[in-house]
């Protein structure tokens, strides 16, 4: 524990990509879950550091992809804690970007926003670009004294409370990104949660962290919708306790009316008559209906019982993604903006060995992302494990071996980036995603 009976604080200089900060408490690194506060007087989660990181990559394809305009870029670390997020921003993205931002923490906890303050003023940015200040209050007013460019959103549990604020505050273009550790509810583990705080359900099965990354999508747009903007997502990723998904926010009364076209059910094992609607829909290619596929979307104008348990919806059923912001999540851009530089003076006295310690938990952020993008774009989402009890073909086809004989035959696949499930992703027509796995793996 950090604070003595006496007041005296143990501090702890912490470094996280290459940002250093004083913690009130040694952090576990290796954590994968969500923190408590009384672990520290100040919230720290290194489980989210992976988040963090992957956050000043797409704040640097946002500027480099002028989706922020050329001006000053207001952005917000709403529920900042340590603050952490938007000093990473400021020291990790090159001068030329950083210098065109003004970031301001926003947080309930005037002990976490002094701290942050403390630690920027002690550890600034070696181009010393950018501003940071502080705004103590509830986010769900505060947001609302002017518009922002670039929203984060990253609270305890459920993001649902911040949302509708959150997409008010945005000016006419921006970027917002919304946390979720609701993930029981968001899964359909804890049905009535989901049912109230996001109005739909989920069937708990192999794509239940994919139905749960819709979910929070067709909630972002749906409020986007009621205050005449709309999305574009270009990032939805499951990684470990969290869900996170980032979109563009652009205000247009036009695309805001189309809400319902990007909203609807996700059907497991569903009949003829589904799949059929499906692909009359541009929900999936043609294909030969001779097997049928493991699931299907359908629009939600589409007539369904309630109580049907192969049901997960009302969720999003267009792109979770963009192939661009996916293709720039490299190894190599992250270890080049986020690693921290064992040639440069450094004040905690790293070994090597703790340099690249780190330096790997910075690629491991974006692993497998980019080579995601030759499939984000696509229909098909497929559990090798389940489509080998699908086909009753023993084991799984290699997902890798599958990606690559549907690229072979011109379609697009990747192997998709979904927690430690081995899945795969195509724009491939169900038969040919079958024949090619039959012939990787004939029937026994
Ligand atoms: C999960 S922590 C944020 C972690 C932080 N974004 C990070 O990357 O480390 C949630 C924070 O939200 C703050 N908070 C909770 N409700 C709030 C509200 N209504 N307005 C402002 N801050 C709030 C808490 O004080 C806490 O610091």
């Amino acid at each position: 524990m950090g604070v003595h009976a006496s007041g005296h604080i143990d501090e702890f200089v912490h470094r996280e990509g290459k940002t250093l900060m004083k913690l009130g408490v040694v952090p576990n690194k290796d954590s994968v879950g969500p923190a408590i506060k009384n672990d520290s007087f100040v919230f720290y989660n290194p489980a989210m550091s992976r988040s963090r990181t992957r956050s000043v990559l797409l704040m640097q394809y946002a500027i480099e992809n002028n989706l922020l305009g050329n001006g000053v870029i207001y952005a917000v670390d709403g529920l900042s804690a340590s603050g952490l997020r938007a000093r990473r921003w400021l020291n990790e993205l090159p001068s030329e970007s950083a210098k065109r931002i003004r970031a301001t923490m926003i947080d309930m906890d005037p002990v976490a926003l002094e701290w942050a303050l403390k630690n920027h003023e002690e550890y600034p940015p070696n181009h010393n670009q950018g501003e940071l200040r502080a705004v103590n209050g509830d986010l769900r007013s505060a947001i609302l004294s002017q518009g922002w460019h670039w929203v984060d959103i990253d609270p305890y549990g459920s993001p649902v409370p911040f949302i509708d604020t959150a997409i008010q505050s945005i000016a006419r273009k921006g970027i917002l990104e919304v946390s979720a550790t609701d993930t029981a509810a968001l899964t359909g583990s804890s049905k009535n949660a989901l049912l109230r705080r996001y109005g739909a359900r989920v069937r708990n099965d192999g794509l239940a962290h994919d139905s749960a990354l819709r979910v929070l999508l067709a909630t972002v747009g749906r409020s986007a919708a009621r205050h005449e903007r709309s999305i574009e997502p270009l990032m939805s990723v499951w990684d470990s306790h969290h869900l996170r998904v980032s979109v563009r926010v652009i205000r247009s009364i036009e695309n805001a009316n189309k809400i319902e076209e990007q909203i609807g059910w996700r059907i497991n094992s569903p009949t003829l008559e589904e799949v059929r609607e499906s692909i009359d829909y541009g929900l999936q290619p043609e294909t030969s209906l001779e097997i049928l596929p493991m699931d299907c979307f359908l629009p939600l104008s589409y007539s369904l019982k309630r109580d049907d348990k192969r049901i997960s919806g009302p969720l999003w059923i267009g792109n979770m993604g963009k192939k661009e912001v996916l293709a720039f999540m490299t190894e190599d851009r992250a270890a080049t903006l986020c690693a921290p530089n064992p040639d440069e003076i450094d004040q905690l006295g790293w070994s090597e060995k703790e340099f690249e310690y780190e330096r790997r938990r910075i690629l491991k952020s974006v692993k497998n992302i980019s080579d995601e993008a030759n499939g984000i774009e696509t229909s098909h989402h497929i559990l090798v494990d389940q489509l080998s009890s699908w086909l009753e073909i023993g084991s799984p086809p290699s997902p890798k071996k599958l990606v690559e004989v549907l690229r072979q035959t011109g379609h697009q696949a990747s192997l998709a980036n979904y927690g430690k499930k081995p899945s795969i992703r195509t724009d491939a027509p169900w038969d040919v995603i079958v024949k090619l796995s039959l012939e990787i793996h004939p029937p026994i």
